[in-house]
C-alpha cells in the first residue's frame, strides 16, 4: 500500500505585517482538515507556520497531484482568508493568484511537496519550511545532502547509500526537466543548480527509483507576471537506511548560506536555522527562515512533530546569521545586499526612468 505525503503552503494573511501567523488561521485550518481526516479523505494531517505561511502537512492514499486533496487545500486556504480578511490580517488571500479552482492547485499561487511511497519498516521524514525566501534555497542543501561526501558521511562508508542518487531538475523559465546522476555528473549537475532563480531541484531519487526528497518549485513572479509575494518554499526529506541519516540530512544547515529574499523580495541574506517558536523574521522582514519538524510516519499518522532546529548545536549558525546580517545590511541599496535589476521584486525604475528621460544626455564618446 502507498501513502502519499503532501505539503502544500500559502501565505493568506499575515499577523503583524508579514512577520508571522495569527492563531486563528492555525484553529481554522485544523477544523477543515480534521473533518477531511473525519471523512477519510485524509489519513492525518498537522498544520504549522512559518512566519506568514500557512503550511498544511496533510497524508492520504490518493496519490499525488490529486483533485480532492488539492480542492481541500484550497477551500482550507479560502477559509482562512475569510477569518484573515474579519482580522483585517495584512494581505488576506495573498497568494491565491487565481479566484476559481481548476482542479489542482499548482499554477494558483500555494506551494507543493507531495510524495507517493511504500511506507517502510520505520519511515522518518523530516520537512523543511522558509519564510522570505524563494524556491532556489533548496538547492545547495540538497546538494550537499545527496552529493556531497563532506556532509554526508554515508556516501563514502555506508553500503546503502555508496551507489548515490538521482536529481530532477527543473528549468522553471525555459519550462523543461532533467535527469542528472552523481557523482558521475556532479560537475554538470552543479554547472545549472548554482544558478538558483532559473534551474530548481524538484526532486531526488535513489539509483533504484525511490523517492528521497521533492521540493516546492512553484515560483509566484512567473505565474502572476509580477511580483505578488516570495514563494516561500518547502521540501520534504526522507531519511536513515538507504537515505541520509536526520544528522546528515540538517548538517547544511549549520552553515548559513545566503539566499535571495529578505525586505521586499529584493536582497540577499543568510538562512537562519529556527525552532518553531523563532519563525518570525522581524527583522528588516528577516533574516530569512528555515524551520525543520520531523516525523515518524506509522500507517500513514504522522507521530510528531518534532522541531529539529530547536537544538543548541545550531546556536552557532544562528549567531553567524545575525553577523552576516548586519555586514549585509550596512550596504542599504548596494549590491550585492539588494538583488541585482532583473531579479527584484520591487522597482521604482520605469517611473524613475520615465520622470527623467528628457534629462539624459549621450556619451561623447
Ligand atoms: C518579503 C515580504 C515583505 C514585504 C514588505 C513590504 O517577501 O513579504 O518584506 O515585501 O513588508 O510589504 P508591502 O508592499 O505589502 O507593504
Ligand atoms: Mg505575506
Ligand atoms: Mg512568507
Amino acid at each position: 500500500d502507498k501513502i502519499t505525503l503532501s505539503v502544500i503552503k500559502a501565505d493568506v494573511g499575515g499577523y503583524v505585517g508579514h512577520c508571522a501567523m495569527h492563531g486563528e488561521l492555525i484553529l481554522e485550518a485544523s477544523r477543515h482538515l480534521d473533518d477531511a481526516r473525519s471523512q477519510g479523505v485524509l489519513v492525518d494531517y498537522h498544520v504549522t507556520a512559518c512566519g506568514d505561511d500557512l503550511e498544511l502537512i496533510m497524508t492520504h492514499s490518493h496519490g499525488v497531484d490529486n483533485r480532492d486533496v488539492h480542492h481541500l487545500a484550497w477551500e482550507v486556504f479560502e477559509a482562512c482568508t475569510e477569518v484573515a480578511k474579519k482580522l483585517k490580517l495584512y494581505g488576506a488571500g495573498q497568494d491565491l493568484l487565481s479566484h476559481a479552482f481548476s482542479g489542482n492547485v499548482r499554477g494558483m499561487g500555494p506551494g507543493v511537496a507531495e510524495m507517493e511511497f511504500v511506507e517502510r519498516e520505520s519511515e522518518p521524514i523530516v520537512i523543511f519550511m522558509a519564510d522570505k525566501t524563494s524556491a532556489g534555497a533548496w538547492n545547495l542543501p540538497l546538494y550537499k545532502i545527496f552529493a556531497d561526501p563532506f556532509n554526508t558521511a554515508g556516501l563514502v562508508i555506508a553500503p546503502t547509500l555508496h551507489a548515490g542518487f538521482r536529481y530532477e531538475v527543473h528549468d522553471v523559465k525555459g519550462h523543461q526537466k532533467i535527469l542528472f546522476s552523481t557523482p558521475e555528473e556532479l560537475y554538470d549537475l552543479l554547472v545549472f543548480i548554482g544558478a538558483t532563480g532559473r534551474y530548481l531541484v524538484k526532486a531526488v531519487y535513489t539509483k533504484d527509483g525511490e523517492i528521497a526528497a521533492v521540493s516546492s518549485t512553484e515560483r509566484l513572479a512567473l505565474i502572476a507576471g509580477k511580483y505578488v509575494g516570495k514563494d516561500d518554499p518547502v521540501c520534504v526529506v526522507r531519511c536513515q537506511g538507504k537515505f541520509p541519516a536526520v544528522g546528515e540530512v540538517v548538517e547544511p544547515f549549520s552553515m548559513p548560506h545566503i539566499v535571495e529574499g529578505w525586505m521586499r523580495g529584493s536582497h540577499y541574506g543568510p538562512l537562519m536555522p529556527v525552532p518553531l517558536s523563532q519563525a518570525r523574521p522581524t527583522r528588516f522582514d528577516g533574516p530569512p527562515r528555515v524551520i525543520c519538524l520531523g516525523f515518524q510516519l506509522a500507517n500513514g499518522h504522522l507521530v510528531g512533530p518534532c522541531d529539529i532546529f530547536d537544538d543548541p548545536s545550531f546556536n552557532e549558525a544562528r549567531r553567524l546569521c545575525n553577523v552576516i546580517a548586519d555586514h549585509l545590511r550596512r550596504h542599504g541599496p548596494f549590491e550585492p545586499h539588494r538583488l541585482p535589476m532583473d531579479e527584484m521584486e520591487y522597482t521604482t525604475l520605469p517611473q524613475v526612468m520615465a520622470k527623467l528621460q528628457d534629462r539624459w544626455q549621450p556619451l561623447e564618446n
